[in-house]
């Protein structure tokens, strides 16, 4: 038996010293007991950094790397025999682990990075910074993770308060921003913070003023903001009677709506999508059937159906939301600012979209007039429920190894509604029938962030597109079968 001491239970470095030793000197997973945060092994055991070097460097994927890199922040005291294992089965027979997401270390692995990805996400949300009282421009937050993310966590407020100086204070360690570099240091406690900020009223009143008791949605909000974040919340004294007084603002909203006036104009017959759709007809029947579709009413006012294109024998299918208004005009997907955005990320990934199978859950526009102006609405469910059968039955043709879905509506389209968008992105998921599926924001979400998020956002997307390349028997091109 050997030990492997970290001096930082999350530290890339640490493992990764530790691991290289240790698979240097062909020491089985199940001899080795790791020890991290100055924590004793009950045994004196020899360190695996002294073991004899027995076989050259690991290749290690740089799939694991980013997988362990998220996975190491967990509190979790089996990650690192957890993610050993999986160095070992990747080096000795087993590369394609990493991408086999029924395997069961691969499952846990994925499930950790799962849970440190959505603390991060509420650390983003729910860090509330007070202002030092009679220090201008110097704040403080207190803030308690679940798991160790300060480190991974605080380079996302560097640069969005790059302009003031702060720290955020955890119980175990501090992150500090002088208004030029961040450096960490110990950790503290509650009574470290200021426990009021001028500033916090005006927020609340902003708050209870932006406040629309039409959308409320009580499960919805305790999900996204669960009640142990609330103590850092200033607005979160105002909920309890922001939501008692919903129902009456609702019912006043109501009455001030006047009623939309009754269409008079008979809708033409409806041209089923499956009535006509034999399975043996081709994906170019299929296109040409599309055309005239009126399952819904949105074929109306839109120029025409936009179906999907690419290979037929495409290994990815990727599914977005709806055409929008150059996708209408032109009739092909993703050609306008949303389609550019996801050029630029496939560039940055490797992967040529001549490969991939693109198409959209919904496949007319939807829009509201403005001037002359064509702005985008959200398609309803009955408008994904309308198209549901010419997306199947593109499904049917491609017959794709992966389906990436692109936002909600195409989420919903794939997984149905119990799917939690931004809890489950980047995650792998198995159809009924086998194909594996996963989902992410839509670029277009993406260019809706404040310009001081979107880097961000644009980096985290690439991080879940990124599992496109662990796909086994070639990555980067994503070649055809
Ligand atoms: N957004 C989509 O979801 N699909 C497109 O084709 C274009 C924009």
């Amino acid at each position: 038996m050997w030990s492997a001491v970290l001096a930082l239970s999350w530290s890339v470095e640490s493992f990764r010293e530790a691991a290289r030793a240790a698979l240097r000197a062909g020491i089985a997973p199940e001899c080795i007991e790791w020890l991290a945060d100055g924590q004793g092994g009950l045994l004196a055991l020899p360190d695996v950094r002294d073991a004899p070097v027995l076989h050259p460097s690991p290749r290690v994927p740089r799939a694991f790397l980013g997988i362990a890199e998220t996975v190491l922040c967990h509190r979790d005291p089996q990650r690192h025999a957890l993610l050993y294992r999986l160095l070992w089965r990747i080096a000795h027979g087993e590369p394609h682990v990493l991408a086999t997401p029924t395997d069961a270390d691969m499952r846990r692995a994925m499930q950790l990075a799962q849970e440190v990805r959505r603390d991060a996400h509420k650390m983003k949300a729910f860090v509330r910074f007070r202002e030092v009282p009679g220090d201008h421009d110097n704040f403080i937050a207190w803030f308690e993770p679940s798991h160790h993310i300060l480190q991974r966590v605080a380079p996302f407020f560097a640069r969005r308060f790059a302009g003031m100086r702060w720290a955020i204070l955890t119980p175990e360690a501090s992150a500090i921003w002088d208004g030029e570099a961040l450096s960490f240091g110990p950790g503290g406690t509650p009574a470290d913070a200021p426990d009021f900020d001028a500033g916090e009223e005006l927020w609340r009143t902003y708050y209870a003023h932006i406040f629309n008791p039409a959308r409320l949605n009580p499960r919805m909000m305790t999900q996204e903001m669960p009640q142990r974040y609330w103590k850092h919340l200033p607005e979160a004294h105002l909920l309890p009677s922001l939501i008692q007084g919903a129902g009456m603002r609702v019912r006043e909203m109501a009455e001030r709506e006047h009623a939309a006036p009754k269409r008079r104009i008979p809708a033409p017959p409806l041209v089923l999508p499956s009535e006509d759709i034999r399975r043996e007809e081709s994906l170019a029947a299929l296109r040409n059937a599309a055309q005239g579709c009126r399952a819904c009413p949105l074929w109306e006012p839109a120029t025409q159906t936009v179906f999907g294109e690419g290979p037929e024998d495409a290994r990815v299918l990727l599914l977005g939301e709806q055409p929008g208004d150059m996708e209408d005009l032109s009739g092909r997907p993703f050609v306008g600012p949303a389609g550019k955005l996801l050029d630029r990320a496939l560039a940055d990934l490797g992967i040529d979209r001549a490969q991939l199978y693109l198409t959209n859950a919904v496949k007319h526009f939807r829009f509201e007039r403005r001037g002359k102006f064509r702005l985008h609405r959200n398609p309803e469910p009955s408008h994904v429920q309308a198209c549901r059968s010419w997306l199947a039955g593109e499904i049917e043709r491609v017959r794709p190894q992966v389906i990436v879905c692109l936002g909600g509506t195409a989420a919903l389209a794939v997984f149905g509604n119990g799917f939690r968008l931004m809890e489950q992105r980047g995650t792998w998921q198995t159809l009924h029938d086998g194909t594996r599926a996963f989902a992410t924001v839509h670029p277009a979400w993406i260019l809706r962030q404040p310009a001081d998020r979107q880097q961000e956002a644009y980096a985290n997307w690439l991080d879940d597109l990124r599992l496109l390349l662990t796909l086994p028997a070639g990555n980067a091109a994503i070649p055809h079968r």
